[in-house]
């Protein structure tokens, strides 16, 4: 039987407007990148949250924070919600807060059910916080749930450097995290269902007039890295005829890749060149190095092997063609995640229970939910944002959306995780 719960939306809007100040960047733009000081006060900042609200706490290796509301007896299953605090530079406020702040308000209403008729769960329920979604720091997103999941290695973890060429290692060690990152891993099944609420950063909820998007499937994310070398040189010096400047097959690069999602893709391709990195960087140098990293998702699998197939091919003969050597490096090339269909029943159930308008949609972003999927069932909530905007600092979702999608995800979980 779904259950109708309360939630306090002043408190999830005030959680958020206070998250959103521990920031390196002035209101309304939010940066927080992976073990800042920004971050590890936010992390601080949760973890007294989570203690308030009852929750038992825990971190682990990699600094995913674990609230626990727990079952009655030893040994119970458990299910989980949550999502990331990190935010990429220069962003908004509710990319992932919510599903944290949000998930940390479900479980205090869950608390008040149970207290005040007397039943208890069957399952706990773990609020998650994971460790840099974004790939802002070592390049790579989903860093916690990657490790969870085993889709990263600890020897690969162990090997990722930020922009200084700093190692996670000596990184992790100063914020104080040490231990064997193989403990991260989690068991296939550990938990029995997993479900992120999350805006939808994307314009159709809103543009439907829909409350709730009921996510079914994510779409797969791949990124790569391509560094063309030259000799560099004088600016004014050295002539035109003798020059092999390595930036000219990176602009070529970046054209191929916007032409080879345009040409081979279809509407769910969408191909990114976000990071341009020109070494020295001076205006009267002619480059010696230059490093594009590219960004290309899709939810066809096969249609996404086409267009990085291509990029590849280009990217190689671009610097073949000029006398370049050329460095590929694929960072990620991840399958496309599909939502456990019981948890998308019992989140339409609960969307009907309280007559909030949904539809089922894909997710075009990646989530933590992504690799969750490869250990356990999961799925989805979505709440519309205003005009489908994120990444930026003008992302909003209204407090009446969030209270919407918060309420969606207590019951869900509520009724996952069975009340005794
Ligand atoms: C997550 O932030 C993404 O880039 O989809
Ligand atoms: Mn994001
Ligand atoms: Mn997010």
């Amino acid at each position: 039987m779904i259950h109708s719960l309360e939630v306090d939306a002043n408190r999830i809007q005030s959680d958020l407007d206070e998250l959103s100040k521990i920031s390196d960047s002035d209101f309304p733009c939010v940066t927080r990148i992976l073990w800042t000081e920004k971050d590890m006060l936010a992390r601080a900042w949760l973890k007294g949250k989570m203690e308030e609200a009852g929750l038992v706490v825990r971190e682990d290796e990699i600094g995913n924070i674990f609230g626990r509301l727990q079952a009655d007896g030893p040994n119970c299953p458990a299910i989980a919600t949550g999502s990331h605090n990190d935010a990429i530079p220069f962003s908004g406020m509710y990319d992932g807060t919510v599903g944290v702040l949000g998930g940390l308000e479900a479980l205090r209403s869950i608390r008040k059910f149970l207290q005040k008729t007397g039943k208890s769960l069957a399952k706990s329920i773990d609020l998650i916080m994971f460790t840099a979604e974004e790939p802002t720091r070592f390049g790579i997103g989903c860093l916690g749930s990657r490790l969870m999941a085993g889709t990263l290695s600890p020897e690969q973890a162990h090997d990722l450097r930020d922009a200084n060429g700093e190692l996670l290692e000596s990184i992790r060690s100063k914020a104080q995290y040490r231990g064997d990152l193989a403990n991260v891993r989690l068991e296939n099944n550990c938990y029995d269902a997993f479900v992120e609420l999350h805006i939808e950063q994307g314009p159709l909820l809103e543009q439907l007039g829909l409350q709730i998007g009921i996510v079914t499937a994510i779409a797969a994310p791949s990124s790569l890295r391509v560094k063309y070398e030259g000799p560099g040189g004088h600016a004014g010096a050295v002539l035109m005829k003798d020059r092999r400047d390595p930036i000219l097959p990176a602009a070529k690069l970046i054209l191929e890749v916007h032409d080879a999602a345009h040409e081979l893709g279809g509407e769910d391709t969408v191909a990114t060149t976000g990071v341009v990195k020109v070494h020295p960087g001076a205006i009267n140098s002619i480059p010696r190095e230059v490093i594009v990293e590219m960004d290309i998702r899709d939810i066809d699998l096969e249609r996404r092997t086409r267009v990085l197939q291509r990029v590849e091919a280009k990217a190689h003969a671009l610097g073949r063609d000029a006398s370049i050597p050329t460095t590929l490096e694929w960072i990620n090339a991840d399958p496309p995640a599909t939502c456990d269909s019981k948890i998308v029943d019992t989140i339409q159930s609960v969307c009907d229970t309280y007559q909030f308008t949904s539809q089922k949609m894909i997710s075009r972003a990646y989530h933590d939910s992504l690799f969750m999927a490869q250990i356990c069932p999961t799925a989805m909530i979505f709440i519309p944002c205003r005009d489908g905007i994120s990444h930026r600092p003008e992302e909003y979702a209204s407090t009446e959306a969030i209270e919407v999608g918060v309420k969606t995800l207590a019951s869900t979980l509520l009724e996952l995780a069975e009340i005794v």
